[in-house]
């Protein structure tokens, strides 16, 4: 597929004096997931609300679905969808009023609409609460309405602002599998999220957005080959205990003040036994033990020198 859905180049915003998007650009080649990663106040949500046509730039150029963000803002949303970081679920209406809702505000009223709002219902696994007020509804059950109302319209580009936040790891993994149905039919994901664990799951490709800049593009495996990988993590009591471990697992690092050794592993069962086996045999015993996989705070370690809440690390 060569045809460019997103095309942004040097988008600028600031609010005051703060600066919020110093320069965005990027391209999303159609039928892939492109996600924005970035932490709280990054930009995020600005980068989407711009590109949706919700809030002019200050500077920069746009075009979306081949239409210009400015001049042609009209043509961009009746191409588009977009599920925003907060509902727009109507709390009072039930599920099947909520859509019908859409359906009727939609700008070409569809006939049939009924069938493709139980449809929706069916597919998003709502059926059963439809004639419950949505104010009733689970975290995960009003994120699923809240993108089956953006499908009303059967958009080709969607954005999502962020669907996962706060859900449950069951709801996450219902709201993946929805992803990957519509990128199945071909439709278009711009994806925001504070997870790298979701863009790697999800994304063809990532852009690491960091205090109003984009610090890092790539496709997901790029990116997690500049941080350092999963791992486990051993706490010694002393540092007679640290060299010796270290000596017997040669491709460990050391951090000399918390007495932990870094050992690279996958984190499964075997190779995790190996490890303990290992340092068994040599009577070492880790005070504490934990397995990290990389979460968005290494990879701004890794990318920027600091972490997600913007502290400095000393070198
Ligand atoms: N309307 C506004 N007025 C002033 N500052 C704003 C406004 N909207 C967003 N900001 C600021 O812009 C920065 C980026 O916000 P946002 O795009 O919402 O980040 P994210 O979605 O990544 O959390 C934040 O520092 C936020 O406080
Ligand atoms: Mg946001």
């Amino acid at each position: 597929m060569t045809e460019t859905a997103i095309a942004a180049s040097g988008l600028r915003k600031t609010y005051g004096d703060k600066v919020v998007l110093d320069g965005i650009d990027l391209t999303v080649p159609s039928g892939t997931v492109f996600s924005l990663l970035g932490p709280n106040g990054a930009g995020k949500t600005t980068t989407v609300n711009v590109l949706t046509t919700l809030l002019r730039a200050d500077g920069g150029t746009a075009r979306v679905a081949g239409h210009d963000i400015e001049s042609e803002a009209k043509a961009v949303r009746a191409a588009i969808g977009v599920t925003g970081q907060f509902s727009a679920v109507d709390e009072l209406l039930t599920g099947q009023e909520n859509l019908q809702l859409m359906m009727d505000l939609s700008r070409a009223p569809v006939r049939g609409g009924k069938r493709i709002v139980a449809e929706l219902l069916e597919r998003f696994e709502l059926a059963d609460a439809a004639h419950r007020p949505a104010a009733t509804y689970s975290g995960g059950m009003r994120r699923k309405l809240d993108l089956a109302m953006t499908l009303v319209g059967n958009p080709r580009i969607i954005f999502l602002d962020e669907p996962t936040t706060g859900l449950d790891p069951r709801s996450r993994r219902t709201m993946w599998s929805i992803i990957r149905d519509l990128v199945a039919e071909g439709v278009t994901i711009f994806l925001t999220t504070q997870y790298l664990e979701e863009a790697d799951q999800l994304a063809d490709r990532v852009a690491v957005l960091d205090q109003a800049r984009l610090v890092a593009e790539g496709t997901p495996d790029e990116l997690k080959r500049r941080i350092p990988g999963t791992h486990v993590r051993l706490v010694f009591t002393t540092a007679a205990e640290l060299d010796a471990a270290a000596r017997i697992l040669t491709d460990s690092t050391r951090d000399e003040e918390a007495l932990a050794l870094r050992v690279p592993s996958d984190g499964g069962t075997r190779s995790v036994r190996t490890l303990l086996d290992r340092l068994d045999e040599y009577s070492l015993g880790a005070e504490e033990f934990s397995v990290h996989t990389p979460d968005l705070d290494d990879v701004f370690l890794a990318l920027t020198g600091h972490t997600v809440s913007g502290s400095e690390v000393a070198a």
